[in-house]
């Protein structure tokens, strides 16, 4: 037998709340309808967008937009004071608010277990767009993402047999959070990583989504060896080709035969 928990009285359940909705990468034509539901029916939004034409471009839509770019290192505070004081806030990302970023994640975390009301509503990220622009699918091959950063500080194994997406390249290695971007001599620690998977000469592929209708996507191709010498954007991100070819497991490949065969499996 199972007992339904008696419903918190309304009074008693906090009033605030908190959405965090993604914008997604080009301006206008990526909101979905219930991304800007919720911005519309907020009483107060944030914005850490890709820069300030999308931010009063947002402002059409709410009149009370509130930039998240001074306060860098306090966002989960600054959105959950207004959340506290029992505001119906809406935080709005660019691209997909819970993908490669950290604050709209956990100021969730610290919502639902304050006992307010949060939730995440998804958006087309620039993940999204490079499968699109760089005509990619990734359940053919496979494919990694990774922040670039972590193939630097964690041994991390690499599969060159599926793409490799690396996120974050043009601040790779920085341990201070303090920078925006870092040097060639810390992309040539990248490459001298990748090359233990992929050859020097292997091409990888630079690329920028368009956020603005009047841009196209930015690609540019260059050799790995050439990487240190190529100066990456914070808006960029690189994607490496398989650099081998796919091998069969022939000993599955059998027990999946003999399975078929409706024999006993060997094992
Ligand atoms: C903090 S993450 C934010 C990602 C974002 N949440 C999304 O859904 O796309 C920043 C990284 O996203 C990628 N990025 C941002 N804007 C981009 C664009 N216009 N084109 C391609 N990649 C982009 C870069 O790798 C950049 O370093």
């Amino acid at each position: 037998m199972t007992f339904a928990l008696p419903a918190k009285p309304a009074d008693l359940a906090p009033r605030g709340s908190i959405a965090c909705v993604g914008l997604g990468m080009t301006l206008g034509s990526h909101l979905s309808p219930l991304a800007r539901s919720h911005i519309q029916s907020a009483e107060v939004v944030f914005a850490a967008l890709s820069d300030a034409t999308v931010e009063r471009w947002l402002e059409h839509i709410h009149p009370n937009v509130r930039s998240l770019q001074p306060y860098y290192r306090e966002w989960v505070e600054v959105m959950m004071a207004e959340v506290r004081a029992g505001k119906r806030v809406c935080a709005v990302f660019y691209g997909h608010p819970g993908i490669f970023a950290w604050s709209p994640h956990e100021v969730i975390k610290v919502a639902r277990a304050e006992g307010f009301q949060a939730h995440m509503e998804p958006g087309i990220s620039a993940e999204d767009c490079l499968y699109a622009d760089l005509g990619i699918d990734p359940g053919r091959l496979g494919c990694q993402h990774y922040e670039a950063s972590q193939l630097l500080f964690y041994e991390t194994p690499i599969n060159p047999c599926a793409y490799l997406v690396l996120w974050q390249v043009g601040l790779v290695g920085d341990r201070s959070m303090a920078r925006f971007s870092t040097g060639p001599e810390y992309r040539q620690v990248l490459v001298d990583v990748l090359s233990r998977d992929y050859p020097l000469d292997h091409e990888i592929t630079i690329y920028r989504g368009a956020t603005l209708p009047v841009e196209q996507p930015r690609i540019r191709h260059v050799a790995l060896r050439d990487l240190p010498a190529t100066k990456v954007d914070s808006d960029e991100t690189v994607v490496l080709r398989p650099a081998a070819a796919l091998r069969a497991n022939h000993a599955v490949r059998e027990r999946l035969a003999a399975l078929d065969r409706g024999m006993v499996s060997p094992d």
